[in-house]
């Protein structure tokens, strides 16, 4: 089958730049698609980070260190821009008016007012594709979940908890880094870092939290620097969200937790969603792993623990009987974004989308309400009505 090729410029060349051409890389793992991602320019205001992807990626012809260079370049149709939070804004906002279509990562700008400044520039460019990362949905096992929601499977929900842990920041020798700074990371600290994750799942369900008491904290005050000295940590380590939902036919409490310092997790992603007719829990920690608790009136309550076979959005040489991992659900979900660009909305060869730039405000929405609450100590509305 011949692919369309959609060309790639990279921003930034760290960690989640070099996770996308991991994935470029094996696309020969997907079957039966009719697209493929070709990286043929990369920036990073560090040539170092750069020149690693000189080395690695065949398909790149040109490295750039200004990113508006890059989207110059006529040999780029699509971005991907992985950079601190600070940059977001400016650099979104000019990719989309360069008619670039975007996969940015979250959280879609520092605050929500550089938030409002990506979603101008999309709503003056709709011809442009903008998505926002978020890989995690695209588990097997949390596919599974996701499909018993849109099936109305749950029955009455009587509650949600979805969360996202981490522990390296347990250790206080870690040095200091800009997800601990205001500057670079925000004010919302881990829930800028992290919440969109724990969100993409509840907004493309609807369940947008009417209120919310948030309780941030912060364990380790200050860091090495790297110079010898000591450097304060600005930003939140923890929070956990209490949320009430309201959709038209449900209203049930929702917990939402980010963690930087849950001891014993590392990218720790799950959601448990507790129903009269079903319960289902799926989490990272246990990755093919989904249980579930089926009920009918008067009957027995038993969790059924599933080992769930690799059955990926997109089909893939990998038999059903091997797991599925972290670098799967990059590739998944890159797959999701190609094929968008290449076939449209509508003509997607499966329905799970990329989360939206309308989910990220959404959770801006959440985060911005959570520091008014922890401020306040008091429960903060939240207006889903604009
Ligand atoms: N989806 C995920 O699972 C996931 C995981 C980690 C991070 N992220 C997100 O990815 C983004 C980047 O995080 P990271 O961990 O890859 O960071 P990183 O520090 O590893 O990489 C960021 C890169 O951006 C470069 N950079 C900084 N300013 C630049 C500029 N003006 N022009 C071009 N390049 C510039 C830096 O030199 C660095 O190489 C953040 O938005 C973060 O929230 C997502």
């Amino acid at each position: 089958m011949s692919k369309k090729e959609i060309r790639f410029g990279l921003i930034g060349c760290g960690l989640m730049g070099k996770e996308f051409a991991s994935a470029a890389a094996r696309w020969c793992h997907l079957s039966h698609v009719d697209f493929q991602p070709v990286i043929t320019a990369v920036c990073d205001a560090n040539p170092e980070a750069a020149a690693w992807f000189e080395q690695a990626v065949p398909s790149v012809k040109r490295t750039y260190s200004d990113y508006k260079e890059l989207l110059a370049d006529p040999e780029v149709d699509a971005v991907y821009c992985a950079v601190p939070h600070n940059l977001h804004a400016e650099i979104y906002a000019d990719i989309i008016r360069a008619g670039k279509h975007l996969l940015g990562e979250k959280p879609f700008g520092i605050d929500e007012q550089a938030n409002a400044v990506i979603r101008k520039a999309i709503a003056e460019h709709p011809e442009v594709i903008v998505r926002c990362s978020s890989e995690f949905p695209f588990f097997p096992g949390a596919l599974q979940l996701s499909k018993w929601v849109q099936e109305g499977r749950f029955g009455k929900i009587i509650e949600v908890e979805a969360g996202f842990w981490h522990s390296s920041d347990l250790d206080p020798q870690k040095p200091i880094n800009w997800k601990r700074r205001i500057a670079t990371n925000g004010e919302y600290g881990c829930m800028g870092d992290l919440g969109m994750h724990v969100l993409h799942l509840p907004m493309r369900f609807g369940w947008h939290p009417q209120n919310v008491r948030a309780l941030l904290t912060k364990v380790v005050e200050e860091r090495p620097d790297g110079k010898g000295g000591m450097s304060p940590c600005e930003t939140w380590d923890n929070a956990i969200l209490a949320c009430e939902v309201k959709t038209e036919e449900q209203q049930f409490p929702m917990v939402l937790s980010t963690k930087r310092i849950a001891p014993g997790h590392s990218n720790t992603w799950f959601i448990k969603v507790q129903g009269t007719r079903l319960s289902a829990e799926f989490s990272t920690k246990n990755p093919k792993q989904l249980s579930s608790l089926p009920y009918e009136p008067g009957g027995s309550q038993a969790w059924h623990v599933t080992d769930v076979p690799y059955q990926s959005a997109y089909g893939t040489i990998t038999g059903g009987i091997f797991e599925f991992g972290f670098s799967d659900s990059i590739l998944q979900m890159w797959a999701a974004f190609c094929d968008e660009v290449a076939n449209g909305k509508d003509g997607m060869a499966q329905p799970f989308r990329c989360a939206t730039p309308e989910e990220a405000s959404g959770s801006h929405r959440v985060f911005t309400a959570a520091l008014e609450s922890n401020r306040t100590g008091t429960t903060i509305p939240i207006n889903w009505g604009s």
